[in-house]
């Protein structure tokens, strides 16, 4: 596994859309392992492969103790809405945003396998996931944010 480097705002990569997976294969793996190994250095609940300037629909989330390996995602319902806690994100540091998303959803994807999985996420998790989703797309909480705050030094580390 290695820590790679994350594309920071405003790369025009990340307004990128990415690609579907195909290949279920060791490139495959290798870039789950790079990708989970990079969001634990830069201590972030989440990070999409365009972030390390790889165009493909792959993501992770380790919220509480799970790691969630997320390959070519679909939202397939969602429900409610939330707006709190505020958004970060690792390639657009000192800046969160108030951003509105569903507070229910439910994600159709496969897994590092190509098994298909399907999850129910409320909450902090569906706001993640919701997050890592956007990416994909080219598209950032800045896009979407209703108020953008400035972030002071202190809070950089969470
Ligand atoms: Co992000």
């Amino acid at each position: 596994m290695t820590v790679r480097r994350i594309v920071q705002y405003p790369d025009p990569i990340l307004k990128q859309k990415a690609n579907p997976v195909i290949k279920f294969d060791k490139r495959l793996h290798k870039l789950l392992d790079d990708l989970n190994e990079t969001m634990i250095a830069a201590h972030g609940v989440g990070l999409a492969a365009p972030q390390i300037a790889i165009l493909k629909r792959v993501f992770v989330v380790n919220i509480g103790t799970t790691l969630h390996e997320v390959v070519n995602p679909t939202i397939t319902a969602q429900s409610g809405w939330q707006t709190d806690p505020p958004e970060g994100c690792l390639s657009i540091p000192h800046l969160s945003g108030v951003v509105r998303r569903a507070n229910i959803i439910k994600v159709a994807y496969q897994d590092r396998h190509g098994q298909p999985v399907q999850i129910e996420a409320e909450g902090y998790l569906a706001r993640a996931f919701q997050h890592e989703i956007d990416h994909l797309d080219g598209i950032l909480f800045i896009d979407r944010t209703e108020r953008v705050i400035t972030r002071i030094k202190e809070e950089e580390n969470e």
